[in-house]
């Protein structure tokens, strides 16, 4: 699809990311990288990192063992570090981290130490340069999560419904929550690119109702469009039913079913998508290879239900899925943040 080159405008869209997380060049910057990460976004943070007067140390790791033999897509949770105390240490002491893992440090192990340390952490997401560029954060989008952000922190209740048969009440009292606007410029604080979005961490047993899965919904863990519905019940967090025929719903029930694991049929975070950047086609504009899916995560208006781990509620798990919904209306304690899709 793509000459895998590097292209000056590339750089340049890099070096404005790097700018607003307000990177110096007197500060210790680490691009954190694997064997199997792309290539051609870590050589673009080293010349971008460069062009802003810094010289960056690349830490990189051999692509670690999949230890559960069963393919993993776009969790956000790499287990390249695998504990490895040189390289926490070499991360611990940095003042910037490039994130460029194939899954990314979001939901890491070792990533609270680093964040500890003082380090802030931009994770890029694996996402070709193209899209990347397309999806350029900026001032205006960090004020609109923030406001977000706080709306769904204060919140007690989210309820999801639509014309499809959604109908999902989520208790949101002591929950977690997060806004994701692309950058980072505060320490210990981590964020990723492409952003746009807010997530909340439901405590356990506030989940409960059903999700309706509709034809053009989007499985990130399959990188597909859903070709027919889905209807999901959700009963104290865990899905009990799962209803539906064709491909879809197979690839769903095995992929579920697969993990062995209880804890795989939770729910994981709750949230929306906010950037008006973000395109509904993209998915279909690029072989698998080549995204990530975080566009769609951020698809300005889309529902974001996940399953899967959630430190929150003490359930871990590596079965994860994301799965963004449209056409969905959303409130918080009755007040509608999306209303068919669309922000409010
Ligand atoms: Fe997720």
């Amino acid at each position: 699809m793509f000459a895998d080159r590097i292209e000056g405008k590339w750089i340049k869209a890099f070096e404005e990311v790097f700018k607003l997380c307000q990177v110096k060049p007197n500060e210790t910057v680490v691009i954190l990288s694997e064997t199997q990460s792309r290539e051609i976004n870590v050589h673009i943070t080293e010349l971008a990192l460069q062009n802003l007067g810094i010289r960056p140390a690349h830490v990189k790791l051999v692509s670690p063992i999949n230890k559960y033999n069963i393919p993993i897509r776009s969790t956000g949770a790499s287990q390249a570090i695998d504990g490895d105390l040189a390289v926490l240490a070499a991360l611990c002491a940095s003042d910037f981290i490039v994130d460029l893992t194939v899954e990314g440090l979001l939901h890491s192990p070792e990533t609270a130490e680093i964040l500890k340390s003082g380090a802030r952490i931009l994770m890029v997401s694996n996402e070709h340069p193209e899209a990347l560029e397309r999806l350029l954060p900026d001032v205006d989008l960090e004020t609109k999560v923030k406001i977000a952000a706080k709306k769904l922190r204060e919140a007690k209740q989210m309820h999801v419904y639509s014309e499809a048969g959604t109908d999902l009440n989520i208790g949101l009292v002591d929950a977690p929550a997060v806004g994701v606007w692309g950058y980072t410029a505060k320490k210990g604080t981590m964020s990723h690119w492409p952003g746009g979005m807010v997530v909340a961490f439901p405590r356990s047993k506030q989940v409960n109702g059903k999700l309706v899965i509709n034809r053009g919904d989007i499985n990130l863990t399959f990188k597909k469009y859903v070709e027919s519905p889905i209807t999901l019940g959700i009963k104290n967090d865990f899905v009990v039913d799962i209803l539906g025929e064709g491909v879809d719903v197979d690839l769903m029930k095995n992929y579920f079913s697969v993990w062995n694991d209880k804890n795989a049929y939770a729910v994981s975070h709750v949230g929306w998508g906010m950037n008006l950047k973000a395109r509904y086609e993209a998915l279909s504009m690029y072989d698998q290879r080549d995204t990530n899916g975080t566009e769609l995560r951020a698809l300005a208006g889309n529902f974001l239900f996940s399953t899967g781990a959630n430190e929150f509620a003490g359930r871990t798990t590596a079965g994860h899925f994301d799965i963004p919904i449209l056409n969905t209306t959303i409130t918080l304690d009755g007040k509608k943040v999306v209303e068919k899709g669309k922000l409010k």
